[in-house]
């Protein structure tokens, strides 16, 4: 099981040094910590792997805002999130650049968790199924590479999906590639051992509550049971 924690915006270095002075992981979880650039340099050296956000594709170059694999590398940084739905709504993340992205980073060297889901609109049109195939199929083959299904309209709204939801498109997903996939949508401790006990969810994704070292650990806890 992979819990990540995707931290967003949120967290400089000196509440990252407070999370992880308080942070109490059980062992037998694959913890992850996914904290804003500034805050990478302060997360990574601490026994939990960190991962970046983001990453770009090239190793260098007249790109002002981005970051490339090798920095990251050299800051002890062993992953990144690649085409969270925030950067495809937000800041013009298309299929294309999300599969750049990919694979520059896993020949760089980095693990990847590369992010799909469907909107609301989507999923009330009835394309959920056509949307992930679409966005699976920018997704490079890679052992280093994990998928997270986050399903647009359950991030951040306390709407999560329901289990058999996110049972039958981690299913999907994993006909259309062979990989982990990880859920995530507003999993808290509360509802974490559910989501992670069906057969096709090989951990979670978590947005707002891993920004609390206590139901960071619950939900890894909750992983184990
Ligand atoms: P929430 O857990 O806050 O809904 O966020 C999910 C998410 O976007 C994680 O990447």
């Amino acid at each position: 099981m992979v819990i990540a924690g995707n931290w967003k915006m949120f967290k400089g270095p000196a509440e990252t040094d407070r999370f992880l002075d308080e942070l109490d992981l059980p062992s037998g979880v694959e913890a992850v910590l996914c904290p804003p650039f500034p805050s990478l340099a302060t997360a990574t050296g601490r026994g939990i792997p960190v991962f970046a956000q983001n990453v770009h594709w090239a190793a260098e170059g007249a790109f002002t805002g981005e970051v490339s694999a090798g920095m990251l590398l050299e800051l002890g940084v062993e992953g990144a999130l690649v085409g969270h739905s925030e950067r495809r709504q937000h800041f013009g993340e298309t299929d294309d650049t999300v599969r750049r992205r990919c694979e520059h980073a896993l020949e760089a060297g980095l693990r990847v968790i590369a992010c799909v889901g469907e909107t609301e609109s989507e999923r009330e049109a009835g394309e959920t199924a056509d949307v992930l195939r679409r966005q699976v199929a920018a997704i490079p083959r890679h052992e280093a590479l994990v998928i997270a299904y986050e399903p647009v309209w359950a991030i951040g709204t306390g709407k999560t999906a329901t289990s058999e939801i996110a049972q039958e498109a981690h299913a999907l997903i994993k006909e259309l590639h062979d990989t982990r996939v990880l859920y995530g949508g507003s999993v808290k401790p509360e509802n974490a051992a559910e989501l992670l006990g069906q057969p096709a969810v090989d951990g979670a994704l978590v947005g707002g509550a891993s920004l609390d070292p206590g139901s960071f650990a619950a939900i890894c806890r909750a992983a184990l049971s």
